[in-house]
């Protein structure tokens, strides 16, 4: 119950941080900032900035005054409302439901959703530059633009509308359905971001990355990340089949019509469970170390894989 609060007080300084800075600017006009407080400030879970939190309180200094966390947790969240705007798209998922409310581009029309995207993309790296100061300001954005870009999230788009047939493969490179290709596309349609919010709140109280105790303590979050963004998208794919559509707010059993590579569409729903039990026990065992101070992050573990949206 305690780390409830924790959490639910988390979520509030999150909505709190994300609606301060999607605020009036000069140059900017109102339709744009209008579509993008639209799809940011509905009713998302904030997984992310907590997740961003949970790797600065790992980490930071009990001596000394930390650098403030909030900017990075907020980057994380403007670059995966874009995600979730373009995956919306006509183009990509064509959707009309997001977040318990219709789709941007159902609300604004395409080029204003395809635009708010492009907007809230740019602007996670702007604050990062303007909060980061030196070496943590370029660390910061190349770690947030590796685990969004080419071989991060929208690597993981391309071969997932790959799938689906909705871009067309090279040769060879999607073959037999696997399980290693499915974890492979998932750790980084979903992962990769996940991963990264993590690293960077810890990167941020850490306030360097390249000391023996940053290496190994990012390496072990590194893992950490990993499982529980591949875990994040398993119940997303579970949810997709057997969840509430009222309670995910988006349009559910929709994966199979569309022929997408999803963990229970290939192995089914029972062995996907298992998975999922694997996982987790993998993620505990690279937590150990840390002992008491990663009790959030087991906490966290916990609710997404028991998660119901
Ligand atoms: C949905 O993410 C897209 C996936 C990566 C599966 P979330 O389930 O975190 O969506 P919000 O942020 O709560 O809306
Ligand atoms: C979305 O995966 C992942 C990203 C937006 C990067 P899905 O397409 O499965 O997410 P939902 O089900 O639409 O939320
Ligand atoms: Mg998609
Ligand atoms: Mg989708
Ligand atoms: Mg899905």
């Amino acid at each position: 119950m305690e780390m409830k609060a924790h959490f639910d007080n988390l979520k509030d300084r999150a909505n709190q941080e994300l609606d301060r800075i999607l605020q009036p600017h000069s140059g900017m006009p109102e339709s744009l900032l209008e579509a993008m407080r639209y799809s940011v400030l509905a009713p998302g879970k904030r997984m992310r900035p907590l997740l961003a939190h949970l790797g600065f309180e790992l980490c930071k200094p009990a001596d000394s005054i930390p650098v403030n966390p909030w900017p990075a947790a907020c980057a994380v969240e403007f670059v995966h409302v874009y995600s979730l705007v373009h995956d919306d798209l006509p183009a990509m998922d064509d959707d009309d439901l997001r977040r318990g409310i219709p789709t941007c581009h159902r609300k604004f029309g395409e080029a204003l959703a395809i635009l708010a995207g492009d907007a809230l993309l740019t602007l996670a790296f702007e604050i990062l530059a303007e909060s980061y100061p030196g070496n943590l300001g370029t660390e910061t954005i190349l770690e947030l633009a590796k685990a969004s870009g080419r071989t991060g999230m929208v690597a993981g788009q391309v071969v997932d509308l790959a799938w689906e047939g909705k871009i067309q493969p090279k040769e060879g490179e999607n073959g037999e359905k696997c399980v290693s290709k499915l974890e492979s596309l998932h750790m980084r349609k979903t992962g990769a971001l996940i991963r990264g919010a993590l690293r960077l709140g810890a990167m941020i109280g850490l306030g360097e990355t390249k000391s023996p105790r940053a290496l190994e303590t990012l390496d072990r979050l590194s893992r950490f990340g990993t499982w529980l963004g591949l875990a994040f998208q398993i119940t997303d794919d579970l949810l997709d089949v057997e969840g509430d559509a009222s309670k995910a707010g988006k349009r559910l059993g929709k994966d199979a019509t569309r022929g997408k590579l999803t963990y229970p569409g290939l192995i089914g729903i029972q062995a996907s469970r298992d998975r999922l039990n694997e996982l987790e026990t993998m993620a505990l065992e690279v937590l150990k170390p840390f002992g008491e101070s990663s009790l959030a992050l087991k906490s966290l573990l916990g609710t997404v894989l028991r998660r119901d949206h």
